[in-house]
């Protein structure tokens, strides 16, 4: 497969972002990131935990949220709390997530470009919530997910009507304004669409391969 680093383990995929991070928080200790949720990420957030890094002025930005309550267990808020925030020395005011108030994060987000944006990928091609269907021009917006994505992401809920259907997400024009950008894929079940985003053709029927068009990314994968 063109354009994609393949890793025999998940420790070793998860290892080599967290490389990443390392570097460009040691590279610049205010950096902003956007960061993503869902099971891909918990390696790397582990590792991150481990590593004690400085993260005293570095400002987070998460790629999106479901509409729902903050302070539900499967919310991406707790999420990041429980994964990454309440075990590093960040800011709780430095992590930032959208809210219905999107022109506000477009606007911190604009302010100064994002020094790396790590993503994973949805299987329906999906990167955020963005879902396929969406304009390449997009921005931070309230969304409606797919059957494809609620049934996926059931997983973490008592049944699929416990998924909230609507989210808020960063758009992929917001994504791409990123200098750099990370996309992190595990299991057989992302090959097919990776492959199809990374070396088909770029359309909004698969959001994932407008990446395709920026000059600063990297795409790692393991099974
Ligand atoms: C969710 C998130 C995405 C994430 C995707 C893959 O729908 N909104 O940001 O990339 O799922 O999740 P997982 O890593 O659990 O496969």
């Amino acid at each position: 497969m063109n354009k994609v680093t393949m890793f025999s383990t998940y420790e070793k995929l998860s290892k080599y972002v967290a490389n990443i991070v390392e570097e460009q928080l040691k590279e610049n200790r205010i950096s902003r990131f956007i960061l993503p949720t869902g099971s891909t990420p918990l390696g790397l957030y582990k590792e991150l935990v481990n590593r004690e890094l400085d993260w005293s002025a570095v400002m987070t930005y998460n790629l999106d949220v479901y509409i729902m309550n903050p302070s539900h267990s499967q919310s991406y808020q707790t999420f990041m709390k429980e994964n990454l925030f309440d075990k590093i020395n960040i800011y709780p005011s430095n992590c930032k997530f959208p809210d219905r108030n999107v022109q506000s994060y477009e606007q911190r987000l604009k302010g100064i470009p994002v020094d790396l944006c790590i993503l994973g990928i949805g299987t329906n091609g999906h990167i955020a919530f963005n879902e396929p269907g969406s304009s390449f021009k997009s921005r931070t917006r309230v969304v409606d997910l797919t059957e494809q994505t609620l049934q996926d992401n059931s997983k973490y809920f008592d049944s699929v009507e416990d998924v909230p259907k609507q989210a808020i997400t960063m758009g992929l024009r917001t994504i791409m304004e990123s200098k750099k950008i990370e996309l992190m894929a595990n299991g057989v079940n992302k090959l097919n669409i990776l492959n199809v985003a990374m070396n088909g053709e770029v359309t909004e029927s698969v959001p994932a391969s407008i990446l395709q068009n920026h000059d600063n990314v990297e795409v790692f994968y393991c099974d």
